[in-house]
């Protein structure tokens, strides 16, 4: 995979279109050479965008190469604004041929693929069996399981010369898998992403059950006996901030996450790992975006993810 960021994709058509990830970390997304990346955590940092756009570096110019991209129900790929919608301000400036019927595009010239799946119930995995996938791509991973997201590592795979690899976005869920899955990145006390981690390299290898990280592949070889090359996994953090196309375009949205409830602004602006609803517990995290006080009572999840013990003194933090 190229280490350059640029899908600067400019097109033939009158009058000409660029495609370029935005400076910040959806330019950090595009040159992530990780097997794995995950993007967001936030509401409305270009996270749809950037996996539509991800796989156009290869599309044009690699016979063979193709993705699929998930959503877990068609429903949601269908939404008004949802991925099949955005694909429509993406694809067609590359002469891509939508099929409704398939939720797919073929680009010329040599007929790759992006197909938009879902994976509605745990078992629709299976439909993907014996598919080989070079690009995979998850929207909203924290929608998906555990066993869908590891099941489709099997499908990733490739003889086009491309290195096979896997993208995400997601937004926070303090009770998701995917919050285990990344907690080195995020600060265990604050639930927000520690930003030195910000688009470092992990790795891991699955023993049994369990996987084993370490910052060195090398640390990892004596656990398999060199047998096993360890997946690279990847987190770079982005919300609405980084999406500045979009505060142009839409000034008004900053202020419409500004009024969601507490706990939904602290997830959804403040990209917090470690809020969930609760009764008589409170928890406002130093430095997050939200400034006062609130009636509304938030709770902070543990480490674990189990939930902590009954308010007291000692276990509240409350930011002045
Ligand atoms: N690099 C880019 N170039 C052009 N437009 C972009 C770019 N990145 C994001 N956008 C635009 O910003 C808007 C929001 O982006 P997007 O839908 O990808 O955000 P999101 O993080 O998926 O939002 P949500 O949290 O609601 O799912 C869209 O209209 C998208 O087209
Ligand atoms: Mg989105």
């Amino acid at each position: 995979m190229t280490t350059e960021p640029a899908i600067s994709t400019e097109t033939s058509a009158e009058p000409q279109i660029v495609l370029r990830p935005q400076p910040g970390p959806q330019t950090d997304f595009f040159r992530t050479t990780a097997d794995i990346a995950i993007y967001g955590g936030a509401a409305g940092g270009g996270k749809t965008w950037a996996l539509e756009a991800e796989p156009l570096r290869y599309i044009q110019t690699v016979p063979g190469f193709g993705g699929v991209i998930f959503r877990r129900t068609s429903v949601m790929v269908l939404n008004k604004g949802g991925m099949w919608d955005e694909s429509f301000t993406i694809y067609p400036h590359l002469g891509a041929e939508s099929n409704l019927t398939r939720l797919e595009w073929t680009f010329p010239p040599h007929n790759n693929r992006i197909r938009f799946g879902h994976m509605e119930h745990e078992k629709t995995r299976f439909d993907w069996q014996g598919a080989q996938i070079p690009y995979i791509g998850w929207d909203e991973l924290t929608h998906f399981t555990e066993e869908q997201f590891f099941y489709m590592l099997s499908r990733n795979r490739s003889t086009c010369g491309v290195k096979p690899y896997v993208r995400a976005t997601t937004n926070p869920d303090a009770d998701s898998w995917v919050a285990n899955f990344i907690a080195w990145w995020i600060h265990p006390e604050t639930g927000l992403p520690i930003a030195e981690r910000a688009s470092k390299m992990r790795y891991f290898v699955r023993l049994g059950d369990q996987l084993h990280w370490a910052s060195d592949p090398k640390e990892l070889a004596p656990l398999t006996d060199n047998k096993i090359v360890p997946k690279s996994v990847t987190f770079i953090p982005a919300n609405v901030h980084d999406n500045t196309i979009l505060l142009d375009k839409d000034p008004g949205y900053l202020a419409n996450l500004h009024a969601l409830s507490n706990v939904e602004r602290e997830r959804l602006l403040g990209g917090n790992w470690k809020i969930r609803p609760a009764s008589g517990l409170v928890f406002i995290a130093p430095g997050s975006s939200t400034s006062m006080r609130s009636p509304t009572t938030l709770s902070r999840v543990s480490a674990t993810g189990t939930r902590r013990a009954p308010k007291t003194a000692a276990n509240t933090h409350v930011a002045s």
